[in-house]
């Protein structure tokens, strides 16, 4: 397992570009499923998160491929098989959405149970209750969900829950209802950019939706959808994650390819604390200031805070003067980088589903383990702040969901250097990285 070796204290500098969107890559990849026409997805960054969906998708028949300028290419060739196994979707959650399209396409869908995992419980009652709401059977067996229906029909729902709306569930949902038989009505759809960015992706294919953006989607079902090109938004968690890390060293930062607009709770919060950001409509410049605010912030699903930004932004109030409440409305689970952060010198106190983050002069740097996606990258920012040096073990969490995440920072002035587990070199993984110690800044 690869780890991050980071020399904290360097002031963080220039230009840096944003890649595609992660979550709105997966279920964009996965409604390729509902059409036998050629597909085209440009901007789709490579992550082991993308490779797990593909070889999903190559399981079930679909040919993928990458083109050398990028782009994903896919094409269904085979319809026979609509089993999405165990030992790929135990790796990743969001290949449950494969779901709604076999079960829209190929009227049977067979997939695992994604299971809990790190940063909460995670059901997907909704995303059956929708399916049941088209006229589904469903059932779960053998820790299997096993959806069929020879025509799914149209009807109204109600997609909601304790937590607010679903993102997955909502994609899910939309992607059956695209082929369904008449009117669906989703109230309370999610209407993250993601699930924007899918509904113009099937708008391309041909399906019939009014109300994108909103908790409301009407779609009238289509007979067939056709192929389609389709370029996926900019990351606007990695964008975000970015301008923390020009925040937590001082520095000045320019993010290119951004989206400010999907970045309004979290620029809003950024400049209560005392965060200088120029906003133009495809780039940000983030100045940190001298002195962080405190500040009291709660998740919710958009347009407010996202919970993929709370482990980040946490890390930011550690060094803020003052208390700050950090309340986490999406998962309240998820915490798990608070231990990490407090090795490092935080002063964090966790009461159920909310952190009090008393402000600390500095963090020092240790070693500290990655445990999920965001809490790694906050271990990132923590580390670039921290004095001394910061080790943070099994980064394959970074890798899942940040593109070259290490080079992008080193652009920036920062030292962080991956130390390539010497383990997978024996097993033929590649060749194992010189011994490079970042360049001194003058
Ligand atoms: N929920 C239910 N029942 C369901 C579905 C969800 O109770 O059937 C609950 C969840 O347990 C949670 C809340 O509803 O408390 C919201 O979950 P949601 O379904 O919206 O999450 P998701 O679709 O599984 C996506 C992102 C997550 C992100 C959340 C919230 C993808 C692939 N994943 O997950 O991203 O945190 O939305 O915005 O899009 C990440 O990128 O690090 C990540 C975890």
């Amino acid at each position: 397992m690869d780890k991050f070796v980071i020399e904290g204290g360097h002031r963080l500098e220039g230009t840096v570009e944003v890649s595609g969107s992660k979550n709105a890559a997966l279920p964009i990849l996965a409604a390729s499923l509902l059409t036998d026409k050629k597909c085209v997805i440009k901007g789709v960054p490579p992550l082991s998160d993308v490779n797990t969906i593909a070889n999903i998708l190559r399981g079930l028949g679909v040919s993928v491929t990458r083109r050398s300028n990028g782009d994903i290419e896919t094409q269904v060739k085979d319809e026979s098989q609509c089993r999405a196994p165990y030992e790929l979707v135990s790796t990743m959650r969001a290949s449950v959405c494969v779901l709604g399209p076999l079960l829209a396409k190929r009227h049977r869908a067979e997939v695992s149970l994604p299971g809990g995992c790190v940063i909460g419980i995670r059901p997907i009652d909704l995303h059956l209750k929708g399916f049941k709401s088209l006229g589904a059977t469903v059932d779960i067996e053998h820790g299997y969900v096993t959806a069929r229906a020879t025509r799914l029909r149209g009807t109204e729902m109600f997609l909601g829950g304790s937590f607010g709306s679903t993102v997955t569930g909502t994609a899910n949902v939309l992607m059956a209802a695209a082929l369904a038989e008449g009117r669906t009505v989703i109230e309370n759809s999610a209407c993250e950019p993601e699930v924007q960015d899918l509904c113009e992706f099937l708008l391309k294919m041909g399906a019939n939706i009014k109300g994108v953006g909103t908790h409301r989607l009407v779609i009238e079902g289509a007979a067939k959808l056709g192929g389609a090109e389709h370029k996926v938004i900019p990351d606007r968690i990695e964008a975000g994650t970015l301008m923390v890390a020009a925040a937590i060293t001082q520095g000045d930062v320019t993010i290119e390819g951004c989206r400010p607009d999907h970045l309004g709770a979290v620029i809003d919060k950024l400049s209560e604390i005392g965060v200088a950001v120029a906003k133009e409509p495809s780039r940000c410049r983030v100045m940190g200031p001298q002195k962080l605010r405190p500040t009291q912030m709660t998740t919710l699903p958009y347009p407010g805070f996202p919970t993929d930004m709370q482990a980040q932004l946490m890390t930011l109030l550690s060094l803020a003067e003052g208390i700050s409440v950090v309340s986490e409305k999406v998962y309240p689970d998820r915490f798990m980088h608070v231990a990490e952060l407090n090795r490092m010198g935080a002063d964090i106190r966790k009461e159920g589903a909310t952190a009090i983050v008393h402000g600390v002069d500095r963090l020092s740097g240790t070693t500290v383990m990655a445990s999920d996606l965001r809490a790694s990258a906050a271990l990132v920012l923590a580390g670039l702040a921290a004095k001394g040096t910061t080790q943070l073990t099994r980064v394959y969490h970074v890798d899942r969901g940040y593109e070259k995440l290490e080079k992008k920072l080193e652009s920036l002035g920062a030292r962080i250097e991956r130390q390539v587990d010497k383990r997978l070199v024996v097993l033929g993984e590649g060749p194992p990285a010189r011994g490079r110690r970042a360049k001194r800044r003058p």
